[in-house]
């Protein structure tokens, strides 16, 4: 199938989670908020969850490099976010992805605002194929997705995902949301293999992985 060769990045406590039970998730360090702007210029689309613009309400732009803006994409198959959200500051850029069954009534701010609608059958959630499929018919041929817990997991499940790029920080929270939520699907037993370590800050380590299995072949 034609997908967007796509790489999850995400920055994680040494407990593996992204966010704590109180919704802490700011774990970054420069070097690493460095880092993500620059993959983000080099991508054509940035994705995240409905959840991560409820809890952060991220720019999702590239202010700390020089480079082009992506792309920004947000899943929400039972629209729970605000068109005023700042991740659609320019719409012409932002893409909503929701459920076909989501009326036109309730889509009317974002269609007024000039947003993306991407409607997309519903299917354990939202068709991930699909989605993927016609993010690259509209241009974006090389995504990076930015979270949560639970889009990473449905992403990884369904074969595609090409890279993980995590960064783990110097911090345990003991609970909170992990960098794969598994919520309602099964378990998967997915194989990684190192592609690069390197340190950040001095006491950030990012580690880039290759996803060998789930994995459905770029056309
Ligand atoms: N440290 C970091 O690097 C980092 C990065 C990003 C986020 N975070 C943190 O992560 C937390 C949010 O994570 P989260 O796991 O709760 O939420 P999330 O992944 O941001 O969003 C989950 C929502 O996305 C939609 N979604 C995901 N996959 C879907 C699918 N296959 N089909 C349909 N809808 C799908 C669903 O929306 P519906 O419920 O509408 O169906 C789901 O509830 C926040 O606290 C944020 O601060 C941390």
């Amino acid at each position: 199938m034609f997908r967007p060769y796509t790489i999850i990045f995400s920055t994680q406590t040494l407990d593996g989670k992204i966010s704590s039970s109180l919704g802490s998730s700011r774990l970054s360090c420069e070097d690493d908020f460095r880092l993500q702007h620059l993959l983000r210029s080099y991508s054509d689309g940035v994705m995240v969850g409905a959840n991560t613009i409820l809890n952060d309400d991220p720019r999702l732009t590239t202010r700390l490099v020089y480079g082009k803006n992506p792309f920004r994409i947000v899943v929400d198959s039972k629209l729970k976010v605000n068109p005023g959200a700042r991740v659609f500051k320019n719409p012409a850029k932002s893409v909503l992805v929701t459920s076909a069954s989501i009326s036109e009534e309730r889509l009317t701010g974002f269609r007024k605002r000039g947003i993306n609608i991407l409607k997309v059958k519903e299917k354990e959630g939202l068709d991930i194929l699909e989605m993927m499929e016609r993010l690259f018919n509209i241009g974006v041929k090389k995504l990076m997705v930015e979270g949560g817990g639970h889009l990473n997991f449905s992403l990884l499940r369904s074969g595609v995902v090409d890279e993980i790029w995590v960064t783990i920080s110097p911090y345990v929270f003991g609970s909170g949301i992990a960098i794969f939520e598994k919520g309602i699907y099964d378990e998967i037993n997915a194989q990684l293999y190192v592609k690069s370590v390197s340190r950040l800050c001095s006491d950030w380590i990012n580690i880039r992985y290759g996803v060998l299995y789930p994995k459905i072949p770029l056309v």
